[in-house]
């Protein structure tokens, strides 16, 4: 954790919320002629990192992009093992989160999960759930299409049983039948691993956030290189529609 001082970060202009889509943990094993759960397991790190450096700075919210519902049609060998990964971790990092007064949470599809999977995650939910500082958001068999699925299912179910108007429906409903409901959009996202897309992230609570895209593979995604995408995003002008002269003047 050393080297900060050469982004200059302004404490001021904090995202709230950074959302991280992790890729690039297979290339980074295949490339060092290693098996892809080899990049898995040394992604694990980089998450360790970017939570501590959360934590330094202040930023209350982190959603990680650990595995999307699509992920479920790699090869059983690769989610097999992703499942373990996950299951060993979660085990082995809660005293740390709590230690470090981090919460977790998780958005996704939990039903597909294996059952041991699923329940080591509701554990850590639990055991975890007093903490106030970093909240952090596994998303975890999750999609943004699974989700608005869901939310158009909730809401016609809500119209049905007389609990909510269609008349009703504003421009904030929506959000509230997202998994996502209880926290902020989030005002920057990441993503590690080379490619340019959103791969079913997020899309609705994406609208206005500042994208950054960077060449750098998850597992050596490392504090100097968070701290370049922390930066380079208080150097953008967030307009939301209006025009850069109001925007100063503001
Ligand atoms: C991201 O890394 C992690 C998951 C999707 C689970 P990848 O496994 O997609 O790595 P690449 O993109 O193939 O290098
Ligand atoms: C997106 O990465 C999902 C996660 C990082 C969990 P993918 O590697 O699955 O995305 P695509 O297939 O390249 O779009
Ligand atoms: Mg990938």
């Amino acid at each position: 954790m050393e080297k900060s001082q050469q982004y200059q970060i302004d404490p001021q202009k904090l995202p709230r919320h950074v959302a991280i889509i992790m890729d690039g943990n297979g290339r980074w094993a295949q490339q060092k002629g290693e098996d892809r759960l080899y990049g898995h397991y040394h992604g694990v790190q980089s998450v360790r990192t970017v939570t501590e450096v959360a934590t330094e700075l202040g930023i209350e919210y982190l959603t990680l992009y650990a595995f999307s519902t699509e992920n479920w049609d790699r090869p059983s060998q690769e989610v097999a093992g992703l499942m373990q990964l996950l299951i060993q971790t979660v085990r082995k990092e809660v005293p740390d989160l709590n230690k470090n007064n981090v919460r977790l949470h998780v958005i996704g599809d939990m039903e597909m999960l294996p059952e041991d999977a699923r329940q080591e995650m509701q554990e850590a939910l639990e055991e975890t759930a007093a903490n106030t500082g970093v909240q952090l958001i596994l998303a975890l068999s999750y999609s943004s299409r699974w989700e608005l699925t869901r939310a158009a299912r909730l809401i016609a179910q809500d119209v049905q049983a007389g609990k909510l108007s269609a008349e009703k429906i504003g421009k904030d409903t929506l959000a509230q039948y997202l998994t996502t409901a209880p926290y902020p959009d989030p005002e920057l996202m990441i993503r590690t691993g080379g490619e340019n897309r959103i791969s079913n992230f997020l899309l609705y609570q994406l609208a206005y956030a500042e994208l950054y895209f960077t060449d750098i593979k998850w597992p050596d995604f490392n504090k100097d290189a968070f701290l370049e995408a922390i930066s380079a995003f208080q150097m953008r002008e967030r307009r939301f529609g209006k025009t850069g002269e109001q925007v100063k003047n503001s």
